[in-house]
C-alpha cells in the first residue's frame, strides 16, 4: 500500500513532476516514420505536453510546442518550407531547434525574432520510429536492446490502441508474473482446459522469483516440468518478452501509449544487410465503445493476451489509487520495481543519471535474453507444426 503522496510520486508525467523528470531522461517514440511521408505534421502528446512533430522540406525533423509563441495557434497546421515551419497564422518561421527565423508582419530590419526561443526538442530516427528526447541535453544515447539493433532478422512495429489508464499500471504487470496463469488461462497456456477457472494454470508453477539487473528487473518463472523462462522489465518503461519489446510512452497522467518492436531472425542466422523500414500494423480497439471508460465499455477478453491485459490495467481506474491495495506475497516484484523508481527518482533529483542511461553511442548490444523468448516460439511453432501433420495423416 501506498500513501497519496507515493502514488501522486510514482504516478505524475508532467514536467517537474518527480517520475516525469526521471522519464524525461530516456529517449521515447513518438510516431512512424511513416506517417510523416504524406503528411509533414502530426500532433503528439507525450508525458503531458503538447508538441508538434513535423518534416520541413530539407528533410530535417522537429519536435516543438504545439502553440505557437506568437499568440498560440497551434503548428499542427503550421506550413513546412525548407527551413523549418510557419505557423499558418501570422507566419512566424521556426526551425528544428525551436529559433524564430522571421516574424513576417514585423517592420523591416526588426530583430524582434531573436528574442523567441520556443521550446524544441531533439528528435532521432531509428528503426522505423520517431523518438524525442524531453530532458536536459546533452542528450544519452537509444539504448542498444538486442531486439532493436540484432542484425540477423527483422523488425515488425505494432501500435496498440491507446491505453486509457497511468503508464504504472501496465509497468507494474510487467513485475507481477503470477497473473499468466489466471488472467490469460484461456489463451496463454497451448489451448488447455485449465482444472480450475479459479487456479487457472498456477499449480503448473513451482516458483517465481525476482532479481534487479543492470538494465532493470528479471523475473524466473520455474514450472514444475522443469521449464524456466525469464525475461526482463527494462527500466523504466519497457517490457521485454517473447519476440518483443513493449514500450510504454505516457501520453499524460491517465493515458499510455503502446509500441511494440517484434524481432523475427532469420532461419539460416543469416545477416540482413538492409532491413528498410519495418513494416508497421495498428492493432484494432479492444473494447466497446473504444473511447469510453470502464464501466462504460466492455473489453473483449478473447481476442489476445494484450485486450486481458488492458482490462486488468484500465480498471484499475484512470490512475490506481494505490492507498487501497492488500500487496500479498506474489507483489513482491511490484514493490521491487516501485523501489527501484523511488531510488532512481532520488537519484535524478541529487543530479545523478538513472539506471539504463547510456553515454556512449558505441556501447554494446544489450542482451535481453531475447533468445529465450525466441527460442520458446519456435519450439510452438514446431508442436504446431508436428500436430498439423498427425492431423493431416489420420
Ligand atoms: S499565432 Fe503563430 S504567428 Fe501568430
Ligand atoms: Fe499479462
Amino acid at each position: 500500500m501506498l500513501t497519496r503522496e507515493e502514488n501522486e510520486l510514482l504516478t505524475r508525467v508532467g514536467p517537474g513532476t518527480p517520475a516525469g523528470e526521471l522519464l524525461r531522461r530516456y529517449w521515447m517514440p513518438v510516431g512512424y516514420v511513416e506517417e510523416l511521408a504524406d503528411q509533414p505534421t502530426k500532433f503528439v502528446r507525450i508525458m503531458g505536453e503538447d508538441l508538434v512533430l513535423f518534416k520541413n522540406k530539407g528533410g530535417h525533423i522537429g519536435l516543438l510546442a504545439d502553440h505557437c509563441s506568437h499568440r498560440g495557434a497551434s503548428l499542427l497546421y503550421g506550413r513546412v518550407e525548407e527551413r523549418g515551419i510557419a505557423c499558418a497564422y501570422h507566419g512566424w518561421l521556426y526551425d528544428t531547434d525551436g529559433n524564430v527565423l522571421e516574424c513576417p508582419a514585423e517592420p523591416a530590419g526588426s530583430q524582434f525574432h531573436r528574442t523567441v526561443k520556443h521550446v524544441a526538442y531533439p528528435v532521432r530516427e531509428f528503426i522505423g520510429m520517431y523518438w524525442a528526447y524531453l530532458g536536459p541535453l546533452p542528450a544519452p544515447e537509444i539504448p542498444r536492446y538486442d531486439v532493436w539493433v540484432r542484425k540477423d532478422g527483422r523488425r515488425t512495429l505494432e501500435l496498440q490502441p491507446q491505453l486509457d489508464a497511468n503508464w504504472l499500471q501496465p509497468m507494474e504487470n510487467s513485475a507481477d508474473p503470477a497473473h499468466l496463469q489466471i488472467l490469460h488461462q484461456t489463451l496463454a497456456n497451448g489451448g488447455r482446459v485449465p482444472p480450475s477457472t479459479t487456479r487457472g494454470f498456477t499449480d503448473d508453477v513451482m516458483s517465481l522469483e525476482f532479481f534487479e539487473f543492470d538494465f532493470g528487473l528479471m523475473k524466473r518463472r520455474t514450472y514444475k516440468n522443469g521449464k524456466v523462462d525469464h525475461h526482463p522489465l527494462l527500466f523504466p518503461n519497457i517490457l521485454r518478452q517473447g519476440d518483443a519489446t513493449q514500450i510504454r510512452v505516457p501520453i499524460d497522467d491517465t493515458h499510455t501509449q503502446i509500441y511494440f518492436v517484434h524481432f523475427e531472425p532469420t532461419e539460416d542466422g543469416a545477416i540482413v544487410e538492409d532491413e528498410g523500414l519495418p513494416p508497421l500494423s495498428y492493432t484494432a480497439p479492444y473494447k466497446s465503445p473504444p473511447d469510453a471508460l470502464h464501466p462504460f465499455t466492455r473489453f473483449d477478453m478473447t481476442l489476445d493476451v494484450q485486450s486481458q491485459d488492458h482490462m486488468a490495467w484500465e480498471t484499475q481506474g484512470p490512475i490506481y489509487d494505490r492507498t487501497t491495495e492488500r500487496l500479498a506475497t506474489s507483489d513482491r516484484g511490484v514493490v521491487m520495481l516501485r523501489e527501484m523508481l523511488l531510488r532512481e527518482i532520488e537519484g535524478v533529483q541529487q543530479g545523478r543519471d538513472p539506471k539504463c542511461l547510456m553515454r556512449d553511442p558505441q556501447h554494446p548490444m544489450i542482451d535481453t535474453n531475447l533468445s529465450e523468448g525466441l527460442a520458446e516460439i519456435a519450439a510452438r511453432r514446431g508442436q504446431r507444426r508436428s500436430r498439423e501433420a498427425v492431423a493431416a495423416n489420420r
